[in-house]
């Protein structure tokens, strides 16, 4: 039996490196995959990187997360295509590296804000607000340790990374006495994505297996299902937890 048919799934973020590599795990799975995304070229390459895959549905939505009408149109046409979301998986945001803050150009300020902020709040809006009139569904935002440790010239994202984390712990306060999880599911390592080159350690994580777990987030199959924050390592290290 697979373990998302008949599941809803949005993947926000699903055009992206991490991104596409959970796609690729929900339709495994038997997921109806919503993507929404904001060029033909990307949303072209994720449905040719997904065309080998026998079952599910992916379901592109043409739409920016980081733009507020773009989102409330998006959600209208969510639920008149699939009528409601069982699992939101927010896959979002980029790396940045250049200044110390300083000497950061305010420019750079704001569109890292817009990029991994805003996307996040935007999306919250959007599919956590379904969530919660439905009383059910299950959100996962994906983050880095970026969250929790700190470096020079690219210490903005850790910025990003830690409001995003507390976002994340907000939702859960906002969403108790209810029937939604929500969870930060936190990559402390780089990704194996198809992106990157030769220098890759075997023991990192792959997209897909980022998905597994996440698969095991949505069934409750993961321990500690109670706890908001899971924290990934390598494949040899156990996963942490926090509240
Ligand atoms: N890559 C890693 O090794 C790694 C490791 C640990 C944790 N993570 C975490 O994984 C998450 C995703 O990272 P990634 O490496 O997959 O990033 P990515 O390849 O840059 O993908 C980011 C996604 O966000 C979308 N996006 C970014 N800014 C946007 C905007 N202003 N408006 C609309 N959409 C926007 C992109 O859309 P487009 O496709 O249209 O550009 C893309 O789908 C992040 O939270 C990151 O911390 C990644």
């Amino acid at each position: 039996m697979k373990k998302l048919s008949d599941a809803i799934v949005v993947v926000a973020g699903g055009t992206g490196s991490v991104g596409e590599g959970l796609v690729r795990q929900f339709l495994r799975q038997g997921a109806t995959v919503v993507v929404p995304y904001r060029s033909d070229a990307r949303r072209e390459r994720l449905e040719q990187y997904v065309s080998d895959i026998e079952g599910g549905t992916l379901s592109c939505i043409a739409a920016s997360v980081s733009d507020e009408e773009s989102m409330s149109r998006f959600r209208v046409e969510l639920l008149n295509r699939h009528g409601r979301v069982d699992l939101g998986v927010a896959c979002l945001g980029g790396w940045y590296y250049g200044y110390s803050l300083h000497n950061m150009p305010f420019e750079h300020w704001q569109q890292v804000i817009h990029n991994n902020l805003t996307t996040h709040f935007l999306c919250i809006r959007a599919l956590v607000s379904i969530m919660q009139q439905r009383n059910s569904g299950v959100y996962v935002m994906i983050n880095g340790g970026a969250a929790e440790l700190i470096a020079p010239e690219q210490g903005v994202v850790s910025i990003v990374a830690a409001a995003q984390l507390m976002m994340s712990r907000v939702l859960k306060q906002e969403a108790h006495a209810t029937n939604i999880r929500i969870h930060s599911l936190m990559a402390y390592h780089p990704i194996k994505t198809r992106g990157r080159g030769s220098e890759v350690l075997d023991e990192w994580l792959t997209p897909e297996e980022v998905g597994d777990y996440v698969i095991k987030l949505y069934t409750a199959e993961a321990a500690n299902i109670d706890k908001t924050i899971h924290r990934l390592y390598t494949r040899n290290q156990p996963p942490r937890y926090g509240r």
